[in-house]
């Protein structure tokens, strides 16, 4: 897929499936601008991927706060006033468990991986619509149609709203040009996933629930979503694709089989 001369935000493009996003996009052509909240890591990754720091750069972004948000778009100007794609990779998960969870943990994982998200690409989108063409891609969850075995009540929330989020936003941006689609990983060996498995056994044991036989790599999530941010997806909107290896098809999606 070629993205010559297009520009591309990734969320979270410092670790896991983001970084592996920002390399396609940028080894493929695009310009891409990493916002994440660890900033030291994404400028190594953006240095990472393209050294020269033409088409591939860091900037600060925290999805949890309004006016970061706010600041992140202004520290891309001019580049955020023509901005093709935009996919939201940036997000939080925590064990949680039913009982114990309190208002403060719900309102940060929704904060992040809701809020901000919708915001951010609200504004995005705006530039999108007038120049009459945009991708938006966001990060769900086979945890949205199935809950994760270990609790993770607002995470698996979270990712469900995203899933009416992309509908939502995808019948008001389709008469610009706009489409909206998401992508709804089963379980993905990064950072984030390593946190639910004390050991590699553990995190070996999680494959009994995949009848395709493995975990996700970054790269098996990327195919998905770098279709959905190439002009030849541009008849499909709305839509949550599950890359899962099957993972729906049984009966827990296994984040941390106990
Ligand atoms: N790994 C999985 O098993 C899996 C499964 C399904 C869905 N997902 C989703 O895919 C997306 C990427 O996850 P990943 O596995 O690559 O995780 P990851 O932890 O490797 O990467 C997440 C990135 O988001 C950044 N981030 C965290 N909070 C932020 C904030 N407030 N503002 C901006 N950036 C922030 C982090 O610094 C990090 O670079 C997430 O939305 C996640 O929910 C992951």
């Amino acid at each position: 897929m070629a993205f010559d001369a297009r520009q591309a935000i990734v969320t979270g493009g410092a670790t896991g499936i983001g970084k592996a996003v920002a390399k396609q996009l940028v080894d493929s052509g695009a310009t891409v601008f990493i916002g994440d909240i660890d900033t030291a890591k994404a400028e190594e990754t953006a240095a990472e991927i393209e050294p020269t720091g033409q088409r591939c750069r860091a900037y600060p972004l925290d999805l949890g706060d309004m006016d970061s948000i706010d600041a992140f778009i202004t520290s891309l100007k001019p580049a955020s006033e023509k901005v093709d794609i935009l996919v939201n990779c940036a997000g939080i998960a925590a064990p949680e468990e039913f009982f114990e969870l309190t208002p403060q943990q719900w309102d940060r994982i929704m904060d992040i991986n809701l809020k901000g998200t919708f915001f951010l690409s609200q504004k995005i989108s705006k530039g999108m619509s007038e120049a009459k063409y945009g991708r938006i891609v966001n990060l769900s969850s086979a945890s949205a149609f199935t809950p994760s075995t270990r609790p993770m009540v607002s995470y698996d929330v979270s990712k469900a709203a995203l899933v009416m989020l992309t509908k939502v936003m995808a019948l008001k941006l389709a008469p610009y040009g706009v489409t909206v689609n998401s992508v709804a990983p089963g379980p993905v060996v990064t950072d984030l996933l390593r946190q639910f498995f004390d050991d590699p056994n553990t995190l070996e044991k999680g494959v009994e629930g995949i009848p395709i036989g493995r975990l996700a790599q970054p790269e098996d999530v990327v195919e998905a979503i770098l279709f959905f941010c190439s002009e030849r997806s541009g008849y499909i909107t709305g839509t949550t694709l599950p890359v899962e290896g099957g993972n729906l098809l049984v009966k827990h999606i296994v984040y941390g089989v106990e």
